[in-house]
């Protein structure tokens, strides 16, 4: 049993240099720390990211959200036991009283959710995954299935009428570990072909750390580089491809532009069908936009069978509209986001929602990420299977295929990879 002694928060940089709120938790065990991300196509029916509107920083500062948490939040969760979870989530979302956490910041309440997560593992002598697991009452043995991005497009790359992300999916590994190894071959297999065939301007990054070549406007091109690069890197026929539209960033009036062409929603479901059947395209994130529910159902009854639909700025992590979309029919997965939501809870109520319907989902990073570790410990944690962490370089992305890493070796002969059998949830 472990008192929280001392909570407090401060304001530190996310990987595009843009303020985030980190936030201490103590107790007579040490201290814990945690950082939250920050997205840059956000979904609308996120919970509130709260910034200064000041001066500094762009207007981007946090330190309301950090005054929240050391005056309001540590007042009120002093005290508690580091290992009740969901009573001190409950406490906090009392507190905000909104229901987009828009009073004290979702950025604020999820610092100090992840920060006692970290400490009620410590007290408990357990790994984080394993104390994560205790939470959503599972034995952790699944490692998540990498979803790699090599190329940035869209809001993440300065370019308009995109696809955002371009991702491999290791799916015939035996094992994480192995996985990853492929994807981070064929990644660099990827950056010699761009160099060589564009220049230097060919291998700029996007802000996920994926290849941004300004020169390949056409995803069908994209795609077949990837896979170009995947045989190079001698791993044909093992790796998928999966993308992530994030529709909503080239929707306007019922139209869709993308790659300089207007598509109405029957059109988009054809062009979707025709990749995925052209191409091992075997995931397609926010193929719709955020609230064009009627297109989603439709993509939904053509597609659905033999793809993984997933809603990320539809669902926002979120059980209302996660209950909307079971309702309707409207995808078979969902994307989630801690900060999308707010508290770690809430996370896994969205997930247990999901898995309970037999939708897969996949725990994702932001475009703004830190050096916090956390979601990986969540991935393996909930058996979830499936993640999403951006390219295999850059630190703020790498901690989380690392700390895998480290998760898979402790977890020794008990360690299970889905490969193919990634939508399968907890195996
Ligand atoms: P974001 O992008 O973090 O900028 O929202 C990630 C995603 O859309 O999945
Ligand atoms: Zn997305």
């Amino acid at each position: 049993m472990s008192r929280i002694i001392g909570v407090k928060a401060r304001q530190v940089l996310d990987s595009r240099g843009t303020p985030t709120v980190e936030a201490e938790v103590k107790t007579l065990d040490g201290v814990y720390r945690a950082i939250v991300p920050s997205g840059a196509s956000t979904g609308v029916h996120e919970a509130v990211e709260l910034r200064d509107k000041g001066k500094h920083y762009f207007s981007a500062g946090v330190s309301k959200a950090v005054n929240n948490v050391n005056s309001i939040i540590a007042k009120a969760i002093k005290g508690q036991n580091s290992v009740s979870q969901k009573k001190i989530d409950e406490i906090m979302i009392k507190l905000d009283g909104t229901p987009n956490k828009g009073k004290l910041g979702a950025n604020a309440i999820l610092a100090v959710s992840m920060a006692v997560c970290k400490a009620g593992s410590a007290s408990k002598h357990l790994p984080l995954y394993d104390f994560i697991g205790k939470l959503y009452g599972v034995d952790p043995k699944v490692m998540p299935v990498p979803m790699c991005n090599v190329i940035n497009g869209g809001k993440h790359a300065g370019q308009e009428n995109s696809i955002q992300e371009h991702m491999l999916i290791p799916s015939g590994a035996k094992s994480y570990s192995e996985g990853l190894m492929m994807v981070v071959e064929s990644y660099h297999q990827l950056k010699v072909m761009l160099k060589k065939k564009y220049g230097a301007s060919g291998i700029l990054l996007g802000d996920e750390g994926g290849f941004a070549p300004k020169q390949l406007t056409k995803m069908e091109d994209r795609f077949s580089l990837m896979l170009k690069a995947v045989k190079k890197a001698g791993y044909d026929g093992k790796v998928d491809l999966a993308i992530d539209a994030a529709a909503s960033e080239f929707y306007a009036k019922g139209k869709y532009t993308l790659e300089g062409k207007k598509y109405d929603a029957d059109q988009l479901i054809r062009h979707y069908e025709k990749l995925a059947s052209k191409y091992p395209l075997v995931s397609l994130e926010d193929g719709f936009a955020e609230d064009d529910w009627k297109s989603w159902v439709k993509l939904n009854s053509h597609l659905g069978k033999e793809v993984q639909l997933v809603g990320d700025d539809l669902f926002v992590t979120n059980t209302l509209r996660i209950e909307e979309g079971i309702l309707k029919g409207a995808a078979n997965a969902v994307l989630i986001k801690v900060n999308q939501i707010g508290t770690v809870s809430e996370t896994l109520d969205a997930m247990k929602m999901a898995h309970e319907v037999g939708w897969s989902s996949i725990i994702s990073h932001r475009s703004g990420e830190t050096e916090d570790a956390f979601i990986a410990n969540l991935a393996v944690g909930t058996n979830d299977g499936q993640c999403k962490f951006g390219a295999p370089a850059r630190s703020e992305r790498v901690t989380k295929y690392n700390e895998l890493l480290y998760i898979e070796e402790d977890l020794g002969e008990k360690a299970v990879y889905p490969g193919k059998d990634f939508r399968k949830i907890g195996l």
